[in-house]
């Protein structure tokens, strides 16, 4: 569950509003004849920037092509690696120095914390240099990212350099997307991959070394495998462990794991003369675009880094920037510098990643406009010039709403000089910050909150159960997560039926630690069983952990809507997903059908393997695949036994509150209850998204019996003769007795431990 709360800048919403204007039905790429990635500048003319609007109208069928296109390119043009050779590269980097004393220093030690500047080749080299030293003949060489796409583009890069295929020797899995094989001999994955073998195998006696990267990013997997991995060093002497990090905090991870050696690759870093504003920006994504295209026409060569919060900020960014050239160019009568602008953020396809990677031919600048993946985790080379607008997102829980938010913050300032850094790499460079010296010393953070102090811990607690951690306030965590978060989400499992009373795992709560899903879906799926309608929950639940699979390009919103509006069904957007996936499947999952119905192909083809993963899950619990036949209500019911937390009582025209804590919830207009003659009493919601309003992702409605039937907890038939804050007194109750209860068995417990 999580909110999405947006902060506004003026730039992005007058570039959303142009782009839906649609005055001529051009899209703003042919307008400018450019794409996102294509090069601007002193090739094109006034007259070529007309002639490709002319040419170009055929809406987002010209969308695909282009991605096809670009796809074409980034597979040809690998050119700076295969260019300058990759040994070359390789005995380049400042890790390379010091190779055979940092062999040295994991040969004598079971545990090494290993610290350099990012981009000295820690994450590329250390696995390689394991792998050449003989550890992968006992084991795997396993390196935790916590990101996903480091993960990939990683594992890409270390393909390249050894010369084999990307899944033979080095591979890579990340959450439902496994390339490796039983060649596999260094491994690429997220920390959650990692942390869910642990269920598998406690003491994860496949992997010889374990590096866990990027520590200082402190991500919550990350800080529970902490915890982990301390227990597995202790039990397992073959085991080696080693911890990198960027930053200079690497004392900490030393001291956690009994004062292990601190190894550091002596750096290679140029001066980086920091510039602050003067006076705070009223819109950051306006000044970063005027900075760069400043930076552009006046200064000398080398790339530039532009750290944006999110995906919407990076497209704006991106769209301003490439208009402003337009701009510039069509106005000059002398030629202007090349240009070449990209983006990167984690929803972006692997493919459209690698081209930040690649060289930009001679003349030519590069902008590569970032979320704060390029702060540590993705290294790109020859950048002078950093732009920090000082923001990043954050995922923050709610304990009273029981919800994440994912919230723009200013960043911590060892974040921003983390930024900073990455324009000092090649040669001297130059880091424009967009905010002022004040607000760095007075209002930001010296350093990052770790996630695991501030998000939901569902998942965590789950997983820590089923490892046998009884008390989980006892658990050997870095930094404790408070307490009351704790204890909310326990109280979140227990309400799911994944906890009785006492807070140990139930049955349910067994099983729902299977699968690599929020305790929500989990739940969703396995009640799927109970009532007979696994088949069709297990589409729904694929769906939903995958991008939304509707396309609606601006200059054709209507039409798309139009399309979309066929797949409804009236009483639930879970079912109308349901119908989307049966009719691309009884068109035989074609790609043709998707663009005709404006589907995202490789959304559903990506939900297609999900649910082939959930299935082998569902074999091997041997849970049988039931069908409910078409008898949707089945299935609306299962949807409510899982998500009755978010059950919404309407309160005015398409107008909701949240049953359990009050919040107003809205319909939104591309849900298929929003257009219906009638608006349902009670509706489960699958997530709440903030923009404008609170806004219901996914809507179901449900009938009031089934609450009283499914969570009894929280409702009776009797609904008219409760008021809410009767309920709301009686949950405060019974969570409040359920701590007690748990507080007195903790004390019982220390009691036992201390007579022993
Ligand atoms: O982990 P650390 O920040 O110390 O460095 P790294 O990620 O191992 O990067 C070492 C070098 O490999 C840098 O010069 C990167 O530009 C390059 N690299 C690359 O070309 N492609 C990737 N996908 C990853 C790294
Ligand atoms: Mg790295």
């Amino acid at each position: 569950m999580a909110v999405i709360a947006r902060k506004g800048s003026p730039l992005v919403r007058e570039i959303r509003e142009k782009q839906s204007m649609g005055k001529s039905r051009q899209r703003f790429w042919e307008l400018a004849g450019s794409k996102l990635g294509h090069i601007l500048g002193v090739e094109r003319t006034a007259e070529q920037v007309g002639a490709g609007a002319d040419q170009g109208d055929a809406g987002f069928r010209e969308e695909l092509k282009f991605s096809q296109h670009l796809e074409g390119k980034a597979e040809a043009a690998s050119d700076f690696a295969r260019s300058k050779s990759l040994s070359d590269q390789r005995q380049y980097l400042p890790i390379y120095a010091a190779r055979d004393d940092l062999l040295g220093v994991v040969r004598e030690n079971q545990v090494v914390v290993v610290v350099g500047e990012t981009g000295s080749g820690k994450t590329t080299q250390l696995t390689q240099y394991l792998h050449e030293d003989g550890y992968t003949r006992t084991g795997l060489v396993g390196c935790t990212q916590p990101r996903r796409v480091a993960a990939m583009s990683v594992a890409r890069r270390v393909s390249e350099e050894m010369g084999t295929a990307l899944g033979d020797e080095t591979g890579y899995a990340i959450r439902f997307e496994d390339v490796t094989s039983p060649n596999t001999k260094i491994k690429y994955m997220t920390d959650g991959v990692l942390l869910c073998e642990t269920l598998k195998d406690a003491d994860l006696d496949r992997y010889r070394v374990i590096i866990m990267d990027e520590a200082h990013e402190r991500s919550l997997d990350t800080d529970v495998l902490f915890g982990i991995l301390k227990k597995v060093v202790a039990c397992r002497r073959d085991f080696k462990l080693i911890v990198t990090s960027a930053t200079l905090n690497a004392e900490k991870f030393s001291k956690f794991f009994g004062g292990a050696p601190v190894f550091h690759i002596p750096g290679r870093t140029f001066p980086v003369n920091i510039i602050f504003s003067k006076t705070p920006w009223e819109d950051y994504v306006e000044a970063a675009v005027k900075q760069a295209i400043a930076i552009h026409m006046t200064s000398g060569p080398g790339d530039i880094l532009i750290f944006m919060t999110g995906q919407e900020e990076i497209e704006t960014a991106c769209y301003a920037l490439a208009e402003r050239m337009v701009q510039i160019v069509s106005s000059s009568s002398k030629a202007v510098p090349k240009l070449s602008i990209l983006p990167i953020y984690s929803q972006l396809p692997a493919d459209l990643q690698a081209k930040i990677f690649q060289k930009a031919e001679e003349g030519t600048r590069k902008c590569i406009v970032a979320t704060n993946i390029a702060e540590t985790s993705l290294t790109v080379d020859g950048i002078f010039y950093v732009i920090d607008t000082g923001y990043g997102k954050m995922k923050v829980y709610n304990p009273r709403m029981g919800m994440d938010a994912l919230q723009v913050f200013p960043c911590s300032r060892a974040a921003a000089d983390q930024r900073a850094g990455r324009a000092g790499r090649t040669g001297p460079g130059t880091c424009y910050r967009l905010f002022t010296e004040s607000a760095y010393q007075n209002e930001m953070l010296p350093n990052p909150v770790p996630e695991i102090q501030r998000t939901n811990l569902g998942n965590v607690v789950l997983l820590l159960k089923s490892l046998n951690v009884e008390n989980l306030l006892d658990f050997d965590f870095m930094d404790p997560p408070p307490q009351e978060n704790i204890l909310n989400s326990m109280y979140q499992l227990w309400l799911l039926g994944a906890l009785n009373n006492v807070g140990g795992l139930t049955s349910l709560g067994c099983k729902m630690v299977e699968f690599p899903l929020d305790p929500c879906l989990a739940k969703m799926l396995l009640m799927g069983k109970e009532l007979g309608c696994v088949e069709e929950v297990l589409t729904i639940v694929s769906m939903l952990s995958v991008p939304s699979v509707f396309f609606r390009p601006k200059d054709r919103a209507e039409e798309s809507d139009a399309a979309r509006e066929k797949f409804f069904v009236p009483e639930s957007d879970h079912l109308t997903l349901l119908n989307v996936y049966l009719q691309w499947e009884s068109n035989q999952y074609r790609s043709d059908w998707c663009n005709d119905h404006f589907l995202h192909v490789k959304g559903l083809q990506k939900a297609r393997e999900v649910r082939s993963q959930l299935l082998d899950i569902l074999k091997t619990l041997k849970i049988p695949l039931s069908s409910c036949r078409m008898e949707w209500d089945v299935v609306r019911k299962a949807i409510c036994s899982a998500y009755f937390q978010n059950t919404a009582r309407l309160k005015g025209v398409r107008e909701y509150v949240n049953c359990q804590h009050g919040t107003p919830c809205h319909l939104h207009p591309s849900s298929a209850l929003y257009g219906l003659g009638y608006t349902p009493d009670y509706i489960v919601y699958h997530e709440l998204v903030l923009t404008k309003k609170e806004y219901m992702q996914c809507v179901s409605a449900v009938d009031p019996q089934w609450l009283a039937e499914l969570a009894p907890m929280f409702f009776s038939v009797k609904e008219g003769d409760t008021s809410f804050l009767d309920r709301r007194r009686w949950h405060d109750e019974e969570k409040t007795a359920m701590e007690e209860e748990m507080e007195k068995l903790r004390q019982e417990q220390a009691e036992a431990t201390s007579r022993e």
